[in-house]
Order: structure tokens, then sequence, then C-alpha cells
């Protein structure tokens, strides 16, 4: 996904720009840029494919002075990734350039208009089209009104910021769609995507809304007003992120880094929810909203990846604790096969990013049908968490790897408190039978503790099978997610091909692709279906096939028929899911580390897919 960055102040806007382009890195991108004003008003654009740090050694000789500037990260979306499609873009007159993160869904119509009226085109991108309807509407009015209206022309999504030769105080910035957010500096402003680039740099940040237009002036207050011609005042709020949560505090990669934050990420999230003292569990986010809960038709979970797997989980919990019926839906599909949802239900969108497109649009469908929309993420003041009605943040801090693991285990977290809460509201569970899973639920950041430190084995694993070209994963019930997720794992970031299956439908067809070659990872953790997992454990041996299982502590049947055992704590079954994912995670990333991928950022993918 597209990475904007933009900087007006008192300092060299350079280095803050690039150093902001590599904290956004983490997004996927293929191309880079940057443009400059410098003080003799000369307008410096440079652009490069690849990396950003291709774009440094490309400007490396030449003026990157000024202390405006705007910055962009492509993912290309419109026109291959080259230097002629990235990002600035040039006005026509050569006067403004633009970065924009998004898609302008009638480009070709506006850009044939453009056309007619002189305008030329370099690149084959839609953003090159739209600095130069912003171009054409300048002639009568300020930058500030040109972007205002022609934004009113704009169908699609955007995240844009502006500069503009003879201005060298001054940035234009809207949203529509793509996050934006702005920090407020003493006598400077940063713009970003999101508040990665602006953490260490100010504590002071707007969230602009959708179709907001901001003026950034030194020397004066943010003023903002919507494309409608309203004004706005800017809602300045406290940056909650700090620096090193976005390091990566001496690991390799964040993605590890990510793995073994998740001990305190699981009691961040159950923080002030989870009270074991008083056999409760108190979601603010949603008070207003438990009586829709407990008296839905059905809770509706819409989301996507990693996401989709934790609402499968929290489907299953919620279902056995709170006996409500859950649907779980990809948000994908949900927003176009015309889904019965009526005000009865309750839908909860579910996103690490906020940002993503499909599960925005489930959202939207969802609001049309007057269901209560309840949100749970990640990222604060993300559209998603903007666009519903009240929600849960799981408060995982800033997740930069693109493969989800912290995301997922907190999202499963919420998702347990949920089920538990419901339960205490509907009266599903006795008091002691709450309690247990209450003081259970609390125990679970030690015990993935103990599973990242008895993870030593999973390299020798990962060492063994690295050069694999398939693998199955195996779970039933709510260990059936868990076999979806750890299979993820292994796909996004080692490109492995794996499949997620329940255990019981191996005989319905997969079973046939079992030979020596076929390494197939059973989650074999106690529960009550455990004896026909040890079946199909003896169905997938029997045909010669390599065996990781995932067993509990005292685990002693599945362990004597497994190649490789791979040991987690015991627990409650239907917190398993918090405990075998940890090792799933740890053996894709040791085998993308030992295939040379490049873990933080696979090819292709993008950390929130902001587009279709
Ligand atoms: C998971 O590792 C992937 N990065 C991807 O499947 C992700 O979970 C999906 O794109 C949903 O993203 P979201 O949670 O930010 O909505």
């Amino acid at each position: 996904m597209c990475g904007i960055v933009a900087y007006v102040g008192h300092q060299d806007a350079y280095p803050i720009l690039i150093e902001g382009l590599k904290r956004l890195e983490y997004r996927g991108y293929d191309s880079a840029g940057v443009a400059l004003l410098n003080a003799n008003d000369e307008l410096n654009v440079y652009k490069a494919k690849g990396k950003v740090s291709d774009l440094e050694a490309y400007a490396a000789t030449r003026d990157t002075s000024g202390h405006i500037g705007i910055a962009h990260t492509r993912w290309a979306t419109h026109g291959e990734p080259n230097q002629t499609n990235a990002h600035p873009h040039l006005s026509n007159s050569g006067t403004m350039a633009l970065i924009h993160n998004g898609i302008i869904e009638n480009y070709m119509s506006l850009r044939k208009e453009l056309e007619k009226r002189g305008f030329t085109f370099k690149s084959s991108t839609d953003t090159e089209v739209l600095i130069n309807l912003i171009e054409d509407v300048k002639q009568k009015v300020d930058l500030f009104e040109a972007v205002r209206i022609a934004l009113n022309h704009v169908v699609g999504a955007y995240a844009i910021a502006i500069l503009e030769k003879g201005h060298p105080d001054e940035i234009i910035a809207a949203r529509k769609g793509s996050p934006m957010v702005v920090g407020i500096g003493d006598n400077e402003f940063f713009i970003a995507s999101d508040a990665t680039p602006i953490v260490g740099r100010t504590q002071k940040v707007v969230y602009v809304e959708d179709e907001q237009v901001v003026r950034i002036k030194l020397g004066e207050d943010l003023f903002i007003k919507t494309i409608q011609d309203v004004e706005a005042i800017p809602y300045v709020q406290e940056l909650e992120m700090n620096l090193d949560s976005i390091e990566k505090a001496g690991f390799d990669h964040f993605m590890m880094k990510e793995i073994y934050e998740q001990p305190r990420i699981v009691r961040d999230t159950m923080r002030g929810r989870l009270h074991p003292d008083t056999n409760t569990v108190s979601l603010g986010g949603i008070v207003n909203y438990e009586k829709q809960l407990l008296y839905a038709d059905n809770i509706i979970f819409v989301a996507c990846g990693t996401s989709w797997h934790a609402s499968l989980v929290g489907s299953y919990l919620i279902e056995f604790l709170a006996k409500i019926p859950v649907k779980v839906e990809y948000a994908s599909e949900f927003r176009y096969r015309h889904p019965v949802v009526t005000p009865h239900d309750v839908v909860i969108a579910v996103s690490q990013s906020g940002e993503t497109a499909d599960t925005l649009a489930a959202i939207q469908l969802a609001k049309e049908s007057g269901a209560v929309v309840l949100g749970i993420c990640n990222v604060i003041g993300s559209s998603i968490s903007r666009a519903t009605d009240a929600g849960i943040y799981t408060h995982a801090g800033p997740e930069i790897g693109v493969a989800s693991t912290k995301a997922f285990t907190s999202q499963v977290t919420v998702m347990a408190m949920l089920a538990l809460r419901l339960a205490e509201l509907k009266g599903t569970l006795k008091d002691e039978e709450r309690r247990e899973y209450i003081q259970e639920l609390d125990r679970i950041p030690e015990k993935i503790q103990w599973t990242l430190d008895h993870s030593g084995l999973v390299k020798e694993i990962a060492a063994k099978y690295k050069d694999v070209r398939n693998m199955l994963y195996l779970g039933r019930l709510q260990n059936y997610p868990v076999a979806l997720e750890g299979a993820l794992k292994l796909k996004e970031i080692s490109y492995i091909h794996a499949e997620g299956y329940p255990a019981a439908e191996m005989k319905h067809g997969p079973i046939a692709l079992i030979d020596k070659d076929m390494p197939v990872v059973f989650i074999a953790t106690n529960h009550h279906t455990y004896e026909k997992v040890i079946s199909n454990i003896q169905e997938v041996k029997s045909r010669e096939g390599k065996i990781i299982a995932v067993v509990s502590e005292q685990d002693v049947v599945a362990r004597k028929m497994a190649d490789y055992v791979i040991e987690i704590p015991e627990s409650m079954s239907i917190y398993s899911p918090l405990l075998a994912t940890i090792p799933l995670q740890i053996l894709a990333y040791h085998i993308a580390v030992m295939r040379g991928c490049n873990v933080d950022q696979p090819r292709n993918l993008a950390k929130s897919v902001t587009v279709e």
C-alpha cells in the first residue's frame, strides 16, 4: 500500500522525509520519490523504482535542500512500477507537486476532459490526472479552494499532499478512504499515512477525517474544511505510540520482535478489562451495545486474512460460551453477495490496520441494512474505528511486519473476553465455571512466554523442511483456524504453498496428497476430539506422511506417532489458539529466513490492503 510523508518547518525537510519513508516501508511498495522546494523557489523532484535506498542513491548528488517537501512510496495500481509513474507528480505548469495514496476511479474520464483542454500526461497514473485537474480549477482560486473544488469531481479514495512554488511555508492535504495523520510540532508540521513517521517528532496529532481538506501553513493553526465547504475544527489528540514501539529492539526482523512481544501484548489487551478478582469482564468500548449483542439474531464477523482466522476462533468462543449464533464472513465476499443482514443482527468488523478496503465496504453495507456495526481494531483513529458505531481496540501497538502475529493473539484475546462477558450477561455459565475461564485466560500471557522459551526445536524443524514445496496444516474445532493461520504465515513469508484444513476433512480428498514428501502439521492439543485427531495422524502416517505435531505438555499418544513434536503448556482447549499459533509463527519465520525471503516485507504483499 502506498505511503505518504510531508514536512514543512524550520528543519531540513529531506532527512525527515527519507526517515519517514523508511518507517512506512512495511506497508509494501515498488518505487519511491520526493519533491522539495529550495530557498530559491526551485521545485526539485527525484524518483526511483525500487527501494527508498535507491531513491537516496539517486538524490545523493543532487540538491536536496529546502524546509518543505513531500515524499511517497508507491504500490503500483495504475501503471507499472517505474520512475515515470512514481510519485510525486507535477502539474503541466511545473509549479505544483502532488503525492497520493488511493485510487481515482473516474480518472480516465477526467483525463479525456483535461486533454481536450490541452493538458498532456507523461505517466499512466490516476495521480497525474488529479494534479492537473487541480491546476485546471486553480486558474480562478487559490490552491486550497482548487483542491476542495476538484475533489468534488473525484470518485475514489485519496490521501494527498500538495506543495506549490511561491509558497514555501504551505502544504495542502486532503483524504477520503485512505488514512492521514497530521503531526503538530513547534513551528513545524508533519503529514503521514499513519503515525509511525511522526513518532519521536511530536506528540500532538490530528487524524484527518474523510472528505476533509487541510491547509498546513507555518505560523498558523491548521485550517480544515470539508469538500462541501464546511469548516471543521481540528481535534488534536495525544499520540499513544513511542519510538521503541517502531524500532526492532535488537531483533533481526520486526516480525520476530512482534512474536516475542505477545506475552506483554496479550496482557495489555486484557488490562482494565479482565478482572479475576471480581470474576468479571468489562469492555467499555461496547458497553452501550451489550443488549444488541445479547439478543442478536446473529453476530456477524466481517474480516480478511488473519483477522478472518481470529474471527473464526471468535465464533467458536462465543457460540460455546454464550450460545449466541455467530457467522464469519470474508469481507470481500460479504460486500457483493447480497447477504441477509437485518437490524436484529450485530456486525463486528475485525481489522489490525483499520484501513482494509473490503472490510470498510462490508461495514457500509451492514450499516445500510440497519445493523449495529462494531469494530475490533488495532490502529487508533483508523478509518474502520471511525466508521463503526463503537468498538474495542486491541492495544497491540504498531504491527510493522506484514505478516500478522501479535494482532492475531490480541484479537483472539478480545474475542475471548467478549464471549465471557456475553456469557456472564446471558447466564450461560455458572459463576464458578466463569471463574475458571477468567482465571485461565489471566494465565495465558505466562503460558505464551513458556511457549516462546521452549520453542528451540522449531528452528531444527524449519531447517529440515525449508525446501519442501507444500505443507498441510490440520486441526479440529478451534484448532482448525490455527491450521489456517499457520498455513497463511508459511505461505506469505516463505512462498511455500501450504493449506490449512479441518483434520476430519482429509478423507474427503486431500489425503490423496499424502506421501513421503508431504509434511503435515497437526495441532493435536487436548480437547474432546483428541482421539479423532490421533486417528487422522494414523491415516497420514500409514501413507508415509511426515508428522509435525503441536501437542500439550502432558501429551502421551500423539508425541509417539510424530516425527517432530512441539510442546505447548496445558490449558483449556478453547484457549489453544492463543498458544498453538505461537510455534507456527516461529516455524514460518525461520523457514522464510533460511530461504532468504524478505520476512518483514514479503513480495507482492502490503501491510494493509486499502484497495480492492
Ligand atoms: C496476515 O498476515 C496478512 N498480513 C493479511 O492477511 C491481513 O491479515 C489482512 O490483509 C487483513 O488486514 P487487517 O487486519 O489490517 O484488516
